[in-house]
């Protein structure tokens, strides 16, 4: 039997056993005073993106959660993909606002700007769009149908590290971008999440989400400090912004790892139905389409190879359920399939996956 091919994994080296080291043995595990790392990171992260600031958080959950915040969308509506994972649309119950799901463009999956139009209404406060797998929603169109209907562009960019860091190729940010550092993403942690801030009032939205971050302390002075509003326990861990630091330095490397890998399936993987091939995804994985999925995981996973369903449309599940069709969502949903793109990957196991795949007759 060859080896298991795994469907994500994280990549390190002893880079990375260093920076956890130095922070076990500084004592300083939390952020704030010590090593610094958390503050390091968001320094480097924002000169990376190139917006006007980052606040590092303890999850992708947690940066969505915190973003949401910013505009009161209590008892208003957002609107989101519903191809997503479920923190997406929970970050919208958590603010008291309603989550309203549109349909996605079948040939990127990221959500359709012309869906988006259509569920506009005047209790419209927020465009969520997510980069999924790492290819970019179209923000131009997006941040256009934000600007005119006066609601705020979140971004759900937790696929996206290495993706929109491009900003000048894709042109337009939205006010907020979230990023998830979860173990299986591009760029991995042991968990931890960012906010980057794009918006004019970045000075006063980065010192609302320092506040928010940290049980809404406010006005530190030595021991002394002040709580003026609610807020969470989310910060980022030294531990955490340790491993990152390294990670962001090999996060283009790494990337382009990836995307030579996609390359290789989008040319070879017979399937019509396929994820696109472009130059600023950076490729978290790749997804196909098959009419049968459960026969075709089930052959790969004989021949060592995990896949993934990346997602149960979230309008399906009970919490969520309501009278909302979405056509594409729905058929997308029962038919997708992640391949692995990790960069652990040998020549081998890429040739083993495309040979597989290519071997199932749909
Ligand atoms: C699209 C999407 N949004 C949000 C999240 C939440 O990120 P985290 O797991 O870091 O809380 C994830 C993570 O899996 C995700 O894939």
């Amino acid at each position: 039997m060859k080896n298991k091919i795994k469907l994500f994994e994280p990549i390190y080296d002893g880079q990375e056993k260093r920076a956890l080291q130095e922070v076990l043995t500084s004592g300083f595990w939390a952020s704030g005073s010590g090593t610094g790392n958390v503050g390091i990171f968001e320094k480097k992260f924002q000169r990376y993106i190139g917006s006007k600031s980052c606040v590092a958080v303890s999850s992708g959950t947690a940066a969505l959660h915190l973003a949401l915040t910013i505009p009161d969308i209590r008892g208003k509506e957002v609107i989101l993909p519903s191809l997503s994972f479920v923190s997406t649309a929970h970050a919208v119950i958590y603010n008291g606002g309603k989550p309203v799901f549109v349909d996605v463009d079948p040939d990127t999956l990221c959500i359709d700007p012309q869906k988006v139009i259509e569920a506009t209404n005047s209790k419209t406060t927020v465009i969520l769009p997510v980069h999924f797998a790492g290819m970019p929603s179209d923000l131009s169109k997006l941040s256009k149908i934000a600007k005119k209907n006066e609601c705020m562009l979140i971004e759900d960019a937790a696929h996206a590290s290495g993706t929109i860091f491009n900003s000048k190729k894709i042109g337009v940010h939205g006010d907020l971008v979230c990023f998830s550092f979860h173990p299986v993403k591009n760029l991995a942690m042991p968990t931890g999440g960012l906010i980057s801030i794009n918006h004019k009032k970045y000075r006063e939205i980065r010192d609302t989400l320092l506040s928010r971050r940290w049980c809404g302390i406010t006005d530190r002075k030595d021991t002394f400090y002040d709580v003026k509003e609610i807020g969470w326990n989310y910060y980022m861990n030294e531990f955490s912004a340790a491993i990152g630091l390294v990670q962001l330095r090999k996060l283009d490397r790494l990337n382009s790892i990836r995307k030579s890998i996609a390359k290789k399936y989008y040319k070879e993987i017979k399937t019509e139905r396929k994820m696109p091939y472009r130059e600023n995804c950076s490729y978290h994985f790749y997804w196909i389409l098959v009419r049968n999925r459960t026969k075709f995981r089930k052959m790969m996973n004989a021949v060592g190879i995990e896949t993934g369903t990346h997602y149960r449309p979230i309008h399906t599940m009970l919490m969520y359920k309501n009278k909302t069709k979405l056509k594409d969502t729905e058929k997308i949903g029962n038919e997708i399939v992640a391949l692995p793109t990790h960069p652990k990957l040998s020549d081998d196991d890429i040739d083993r996956i495309i040979s597989a795949v290519n071997s199932y007759d749909d």
